[in-house]
């Protein structure tokens, strides 16, 4: 890939903070931007540095303060961490109170019982080398990136809070929970005095789940949502209208989406979807994501990228957040078209 040089010494743009919205996390004291840069691909060993450091500065620069990694990004697993490690360490030294910092442990990570779900032994361990990898003391938040069901529920949150008592992480929370044990967790938390700042599960115009059930329960609870994959990783964009770019998701690797995702049916209302962001004076990434934010129990909609121009595309498209009924209805009856 060609990648315009990056010049060695930054200075973050003094108008960072006018772009973007912040929404305040459930009950907390804490603010996330309205968008966050996730790291899950595109940042790791195999990818080039200038350009994943381009599009940390590009997020920065446009008031993005949130990033958010996991034990596991990659690949390899880890190297996403090590290159986010980097890139603070070259640019960042002089803002990292400016960021908030995520990793995750809960999917397969290391070999042998204890590099795996959700084991006190193995979140706490996991937490420690992302420490290590990312050249930090601690992580704004750590979540459990998904439920196990052999391991009791008290041990996994009793991790959690142990993590930040030990002062590794300031805040905890939880992934791809459902609803009912998304509810559990978060009592148990609270009993342990470290209350669950955030749930991050996945959500798009394709994949509604948590509008049945979680985003009451969050609502009830206070706690934040911020929200994966609100692109389907790139279908619900411009990316696949013509085909398939060989520097795309599907292009690339193929591996967490390929051709067979880009179905004949979704294709078809991607392409509608797109006429409708057209009349709107939108681009379609702009509306897919505007259209999660348009939930108030949505704190942030958590995007990846392959280019820094696709993060400014999406901060600049937040600045008409607002839909009419109509405009909704519209969207629903393409979204709902069976055929
Ligand atoms: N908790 C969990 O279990 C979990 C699971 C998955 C993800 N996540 C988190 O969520 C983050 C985002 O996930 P995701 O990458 O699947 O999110 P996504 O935002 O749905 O998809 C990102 C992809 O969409 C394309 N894209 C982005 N902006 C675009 C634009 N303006 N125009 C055209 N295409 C655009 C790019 O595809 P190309 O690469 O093809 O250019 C990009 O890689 C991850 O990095 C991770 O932090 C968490």
């Amino acid at each position: 890939m060609s990648v315009l040089p990056v010049s060695t010494e930054y200075t973050a743009n003094p108008k960072r903070y006018d772009h973007i919205a912040y929404r305040r996390c459930g009950c907390s004291g804490i603010h996330l931007p309205i968008i966050s840069l996730g790291l899950w691909h595109n940042f790791g060993g195999v990818d080039t540095f200038e350009n994943c450091r381009a599009m940390v500065r590009t997020a920065f620069d446009t008031g993005i303060t949130h990033f958010d990694l996991a034990n596991n990004y990659g690949p390899p697993p880890g190297s996403a961490e090590e290159t986010f490690g980097r890139i603070l360490q070259k640019d960042f030294r002089n803002y990292r109170d400016e960021l908030i910092i995520s990793s995750k442990a809960g999917y397969d990570m290391w070999p042998g019982p204890y590099g795996d779900f959700g084991s006190r032994k193995y979140l706490v361990a996991s937490l420690d080398q992302s420490l290590k990898r990312m050249g930090l003391d601690y992580v704004d938040i750590f979540y459990h990136h998904r439920p196990d069901p052999n391991t009791p529920i008290e041990e996994s949150m009793g991790a959690l809070d142990h993590i930040v008592r030990t002062g590794k992480a300031l805040y905890v929370g939880i992934s791809n929970y459902r609803p009912k044990e998304a509810r559990l967790a978060i009592k148990i938390l609270r009993q342990m005095g470290t209350p669950c700042l955030i749930h991050q599960p996945n959500y798009n115009m394709f994949d509604r789940w948590v509008e049945e059930g979680l985003l009451d329960v969050l609502t009830e609870e206070s706690v934040g949502c911020i929200v994966f994959s609100p692109l389907a990783q790139g279908i619900l964009t411009n990316r696949y209208l013509e085909g398939i770019p060989a520097d795309s998701r599907v292009g690339r690797s193929g591996v967490f989406l390929s051709a067979e995702d880009l179905t004949e049916q979704r294709m078809a209302k991607v392409q509608k979807l797109n006429e409708i962001a057209k009349a709107h004076g939108l681009t379609m990434a702009q509306l897919a994501i505007n259209w999660t934010l348009r939930r108030p129990e949505v704190t942030s909609a958590l995007i990846g990228a392959s280019k820094p121009q696709q993060i400014t595309e999406i901060v600049q498209g937040t600045m008409k957040l607002e839909f009419s009924k109509d405009e909704l209805l519209e969207i629903e009856s393409v979204l709902s078209n069976q055929s």
